[in-house]
């Protein structure tokens, strides 16, 4: 069955997660974090010492996930083989490992499954790097968004410090350079702003006001009155 979906792609940083959180909350939609699909993997590549270079071990370990997203009072948590994981999955090593891995096109089929299985009705919001251009192409509206590097690195810097981790902005900013070179020039699924979709640059707008626009965005193609 199709239902109404709305991608959210963009470079790591970018706002991405907390605008695809607030749409999905108003328009009573599902919600993909598909980044946290690609940290789980790496999560579990790392503890299971798995070559992150490797594309058989990856993909086989991939399809053998045993994953969900149970929706407890504050959020959504992310069980791994029956084990709560959202804690361990927004830190450096986990984010090297799953842009690394994110390479591999045997290892993207093997995800895009499990990215596909959650449009589920009444509709679903995801946030990613390829969702409008391969895992979601005839999504209902496409955003794309994009920020300075150096201003993308300053809200991970609070972010991260707000969690309660220790790590310095310079040490960020390298790894997200680093983050979206890979990202931007893997052979495959690269981070591309789809040809029908809306980019919004947020290096100098508020999240209310990049909430404003996508509002207007939903509204538009007819998903909010
Ligand atoms: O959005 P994020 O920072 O949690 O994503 C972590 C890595 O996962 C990112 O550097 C590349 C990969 N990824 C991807 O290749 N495709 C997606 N749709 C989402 C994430």
């Amino acid at each position: 069955m199709n239902v109404p979906v709305v991608t959210i792609d963009g470079p790591g940083g970018a706002g991405k997660g907390t605008l695809a959180r607030l749409i999905a909350k108003e328009l009573g939609f599902n919600l993909l974090d598909s980044g946290a699909i690609y940290r789980i993997l790496g999560l579990a590549a790392l503890r299971g010492a798995v070559d992150l270079d490797d594309p058989g071990p990856l993909s086989t370990m991939a399809t053998s996930l045993s994953l969900s997203f149970p929706f407890t009072e504050k959020h959504t948590d992310i069980v791994l083989n029956g084990e709560s994981v959202a804690g361990q999955l927004r830190n450096q090593d986990v984010a090297d490992a799953a842009s690394r891995i994110a390479i591999h096109p045997l290892v993207r089929d093997a995800l895009m499954f499990l990215q596909r299985q959650q449009a589920c009705v009444p509709g679903l919001v995801g946030d990613g790097r390829d969702l409008g251009t391969i895992v979601f192409p005839d999504a209902k509206l496409k955003i794309f968004l994009d920020a300075n590097v150096g201003i993308r690195a300053d809200r991970r810097y609070h972010e991260l410090i707000e969690s309660g981790q220790t790590v310095a902005r310079s040490a960020i900013l390298r790894d997200l350079e680093i983050r979206d070179v890979r990202d931007r020039t893997r052979s495959v699924a690269p981070l591309v702003a789809a040809e029908d979709a809306f980019v919004i640059d947020s290096s100098d707008k508020s999240p209310s006001d990049v909430l404003s626009v996508v509002r207007e965005l939903c509204q538009a193609h007819g998903l909010t009155n």
